[in-house]
């Protein structure tokens, strides 16, 4: 299906929330489930033809920009003419329990620059690949902990309590400087303020998660101080006022959020995918030195953030078609990750292409800061998964098997296996 949404620029405002241009045929409704859970959902299938921009339809009935092709997505997300400030009017809201939090500043992600570039320089020093090999010992250790104790206990596990979750969430502990012994707390809260299921779940998850940050930064300020980069932040960004107190709670919050819900559900979801692939998974076995390359060729096709936001601050032209200043924009990562003029055979599982420029990190300002490390945490938790148990199966039918909705990142909810 072509895209049919092309107007000339011009510096008059549509309506607020109503992109120009004509409608599409059937406004396709975004987010939607999946129906397989390494695959775009495919109530998407007619935006795939429909590159590089078309219109998707929120909750609400508002239709916003979706961005399809590949070139677009990049050029787009690296224009400071989009801002991912969610309390400007236009933001695009995707789920109501989202759309109840807009009046909340969210730290990096949330921030244009300058702010963004306050905030981020800060942060880079500890996020480095330099600093994620050096913690390559560490994971290592915690990946083979966790599984010394899931074969103690024996077959069958659910991998998801067992290894997919508590090795991100250990990891991001250590490094941050939280004690993992209140994992139970912080998990469960994380999970609330990205599932809901309603707004005032999400609201309370989100101030739980902020009194306690505020309570631990208290005391690490108070004189509790240890070596993790909250720990840092407290003593060269707080004391000197280059950061207040609320601000580093922001930056505390996101970090610990996204440091372990993505890379768990990446884990999940990826050792879900190399079990249905058992040919790819034999390539892997033959060759170990191809995970680094499974790992890349997997962010790409799993797309697990599938969706990022965006709102126009000034008229944008995309290839004859204008997007206007106060238009909300969402890239979709699982459609671009498929733009068959980037991806020969998009939908294959491919350890050989060049998958490397995917977008699952996202690209721009804010592309993912936790990339280095979640890469280093992929290769080692999936590679020694397989190596330590070479006969892990599924303990259940792979469709009965739950995985997460379309609103939110995507991964198992639970993953049945046995050795
Ligand atoms: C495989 C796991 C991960 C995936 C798929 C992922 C995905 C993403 C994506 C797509 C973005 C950009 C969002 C946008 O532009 O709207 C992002 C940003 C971010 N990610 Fe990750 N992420 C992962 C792991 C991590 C980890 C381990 C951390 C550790 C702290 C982390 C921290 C962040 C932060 C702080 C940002 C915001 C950066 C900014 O605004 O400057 N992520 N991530």
């Amino acid at each position: 299906m072509p895209d049919s949404t092309t107007a000339p620029p011009t510096s008059a405002s549509s309506p607020a929330g109503a992109p120009s241009g004509t409608a599409p045929v059937e406004p396709v409704a975004f987010p939607q489930d999946r129906t397989c859970p390494y695959h775009p959902p495919t109530g998407y299938d007619p935006l795939r033809t429909a590159r590089p921009l078309t219109r998707v339809t929120l909750y609400d009935g508002r239709p916003v920009w979706m961005v399809t092709g590949h070139t677009a997505a990049r050029a787009l997300l690296a224009d400071p003419r989009l801002s991912t400030d969610r309390t400007r009017e236009g933001f695009p809201m995707t789920t109501p329990r989202f759309a109840a939090v807009r009046d909340r500043t969210t730290a990096l992600l949330g921030v244009d620059d300058p702010q963004h570039r306050t905030q981020r320089r800060m942060l880079v020093p500890s996020f480095t690949l330099k600093r994620a090999v050096a913690l390559r010992p560490d994971i290592q250790r915690i990946v083979d902990g966790l599984l010394d104790r899931m074969t103690d206990r024996g077959a069958p596990a659910d991998l998801v309590p067992a290894f997919a979750l508590p090795v991100p969430s250990m990891v991001i502990c250590a490094l941050l400087g939280v004690p993992y012994a209140d994992h139970e707390f912080f998990e469960a809260q994380s999970r609330t303020l990205l599932r809901g299921p309603t707004a005032a779940d999400t609201q309370a998850a989100r101030e739980h998660l902020e009194a306690y940050l505020g309570d631990l930064i208290d005391r690490k300020q108070n004189g509790e101080s240890g070596d993790g980069v909250l720990d840092e932040l407290v003593r060269n960004q707080l004391r000197a006022g280059e950061l207040d107190r609320k601000e580093l709670i922001g930056l505390a919050l996101i970090l610990l959020v996204a440091g372990h819900e993505t890379t768990a559900n990446m884990i999940s979801l990826g050792t879900f995918t190399l079990l249905q692939h058992p040919d790819r998974l034999a390539e892997l076995r033959a060759d170990p030195a191809l995970w680094p390359a499974a790992v890349e060729e997997l962010m790409r096709m799993l797309s697990i953030a599938d969706g990022l936001l965006r709102v126009a601050t000034e008229d944008i032209e995309v290839d004859g078609t204008v997007i206007r200043a106060g238009e909300g924009v969402l890239v979709s990562t699982s459609v671009v990750n498929r733009d068959e003029t980037v991806y020969e055979d998009p939908d294959s599982l491919d350890f050989h292409r060049p998958a490397r420029h995917h977008l699952a990190f996202g690209f721009g300002i804010h592309q993912c800061l936790g990339q280095n490390l979640a890469r280093t945490e992929l290769e080692i938790a999936l590679s020694t998964l397989f190596r330590r148990l070479p006969a892990l199966r599924l303990a259940a039918e792979p469709e009965t098997i739950p995985f997460k909705p379309g609103d939110t990142i995507q991964g198992m909810l639970e993953l049945p296996v046995t050795w």
